[in-house]
């Protein structure tokens, strides 16, 4: 597939041209167009986005559409959904697609790996059916970081009815042994299932915690550790050689921060059962369905992909906050972190020259109401623009009076301060306005919707990458830290300085 870099696209000099010589006001936009709030409103699958608080006109998008164009955008996306392998620099398919697709829907090359997706989900499913009813089982340990820890923790944080389950899910990740330490003070080894969950199982965190929990499981008198313990990773033969013989498989198709939806979601599917496991499937596959299908007016991704890229390139933002006004998704920002830093913050083409512009910007986020009484000060009247993405969910499913509609009103109304601002007050008191954001609204946070919700945000992230040329399927970028770290282990304890730069030695001998 040939394709024409990004910043030599015709669209690219057009797009700089109508940045220079454009109106950035879009209070003002708002008033000269009634129907503004509309014309830059899309839904897919239940996920329904306000853009139009962002510097944009028709001309823009229409620019931004013939980037896409011009950057083999949808044939890169439909050569995903062929399977071809787009990870180029592992020579690798990328398919986490394929997790959520009904089965027996495909036919020719793809009909037999999806035939397999379907073989490990229904085995899953059915293991997390039995853990559910299992009543001894009160303690539920997932151990996995990155990918394999912050989606499972996201989803079962934003959906778990603890009342339904009578279980308890603790998310271990961090080598500092005071998280896994905290998790198993007051847990019983024969009311725990631990769950170990790692893509390669050598991941050296993860090793380093199953095998803390191993132990703790033993020395408290844990008698079965066939039963207790669980894995799901794509290297079976690691699993079993650390005693794990209960164990989900997954494919190197999938993607780290893409596996959710593969067996490392099993504390997802032990947290809704079955039944809630599969509408988490099928709003993302609703969401593909959307992405693969829609024209680029009404493709939901497409169009919000392009904006990212707007407001990086052109616009100059590197950084965007993520306000989820629900606190189901209070992990939804760390999520989006890995999704989007990791698959985009790269600095090189899929042929690994050096690129002229900017990447991914950065990402971060907490909660509303929360942020608005911490760093929301600054996003309001510092002297750095941050465009903000709101998260809102339109109904509660707790019954106490007032609060939902208190929520939802400060999500809009921070909104609103950012894009009004108020001029009339002066000095301390005044709000710039012109601050750009974006509002996301869910009708209810279900499994479906966040599903689709979760595949949006993916494929986004692939539009972006796709249209900087950037293989968003790799993160080459976390290995050399990994590879100092053994190193410096080592030398700690031969205590061998020797070649290191003056502050690494010097932080080096305070671990002696
Ligand atoms: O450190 C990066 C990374 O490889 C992520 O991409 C991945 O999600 C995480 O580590 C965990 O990897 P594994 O599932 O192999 O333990």
């Amino acid at each position: 597939m040939g394709f024409v870099r990004c910043d030599q696209a015709p669209a690219w000099a057009q797009l700089q041209h109508h940045q220079a010589v454009g109106d950035g006001d879009i209070r003002a936009a708002f008033g000269r167009d009634p129907q503004r709030a509309q014309r830059f409103s899309l839904s897919a699958a239940g996920v329904q986005v306000d853009f139009s608080k962002n510097p944009i006109h028709t001309e823009t998008e229409q620019l931004l559409q013939a980037l896409a164009e011009q950057c083999g955008v949808a044939p890169w996306r439909d050569a995903m959904f062929a399977g071809e392998p787009i990870n180029t620099t592992e020579g690798r398919p990328v398919m986490h697609w394929l997790l959520r697709q009904p089965a027996n829907s495909l036919t020719g090359a793809l009909a037999e790996p999806l035939a397999q997706v379907h073989d490990t989900l229904n085995a899953m499913l059915a293991f997390a059916e039995q853990v559910r009813a299992d009543r001894q089982i009160t303690d539920v340990v997932h151990i996995g970081i990155g990918g394999s820890d912050l989606g499972p923790q996201m989803v079962v944080g934003a959906l778990h009815q603890p009342e339904l389950t009578g279980k308890r899910f603790h998310f271990v990740s961090n080598v500092d042994g005071h998280e896994l330490a905290a998790v198993l003070q007051g847990l019983k080894p024969h009311h725990t299932m631990f769950l170990i969950a790692s893509k390669t199982f050598t991941t050296a965190e993860t090793m380093m915690n199953a095998h803390s929990a191993r132990e703790w499981f033993v020395r408290q008198g844990g008698q079965d550790i066939a039963r207790h313990f669980v894995a799901m990773t794509s290297n079976t033969p690691a699993a079993a050689q650390f005693g794990i013989h209960q164990c989900f498989g997954f494919w190197d198709w999938v993607g780290g921060r893409y596996s959710l939806w593969s067996a490392i979601g099993l504390p997802i599917a032990i947290a809704l059962g079955d039944a809630g496991f599969r509408q988490l499937l099928a709003g993302a596959h609703a969401m593909d369905q959307h992405f693969c299908s829609q024209p680029a007016p009404t493709n939901l991704p497409l169009r919000m992909g392009l904006l990212d890229v707007w407001m990086r390139n052109f616009q100059g933002h590197a950084t965007r906050g993520i306000a989820p006004y629900h606190s189901g998704l209070r992990r939804l920002p760390a999520y989006l972190q890995q999704l989007e830093m990791e698959s985009n913050g790269k600095s090189v083409d899929r042929q690994g020259q050096a690129l002229p512009y900017a990447t991914a910007p950065v990402l971060w986020g907490e909660p509303g109401t929360n942020g608005q009484h911490a760093f929301f000060q600054m996003l309001h009247q510092g002297t750095t623009v941050v465009p903000m993405e709101f998260i809102a969910v339109r109904t509660a499913t707790h019954d106490l009076p007032g609060h939902q509609a208190a929520l939802l009103a400060n999500a809009v109304a921070q909104a609103q301060a950012l894009l009004m601002g108020q001029s009339d007050a002066g000095g301390h008191r005044q709000f710039s306005g012109n601050r750009p954001s974006t509002f996301v609204w869910l009708d209810a946070l279900t499994p479906e919707r966040l599903g689709a919700l979760l595949a949006f945000y993916e494929h986004r992230v692939f539009v972006s990458g796709a249209i900087w040329g950037i293989n968003s399927f790799d993160q080459f970028g976390v290995e050399l830290g990994k590879s100092l770290a053994t190193d410096l282990s080592k030398r700690r304890d031969s205590n061998d300085f020797q070649g290191l730069d003056g502050s690494t030695a010097g932080l080096l001998r305070q671990l002696t």
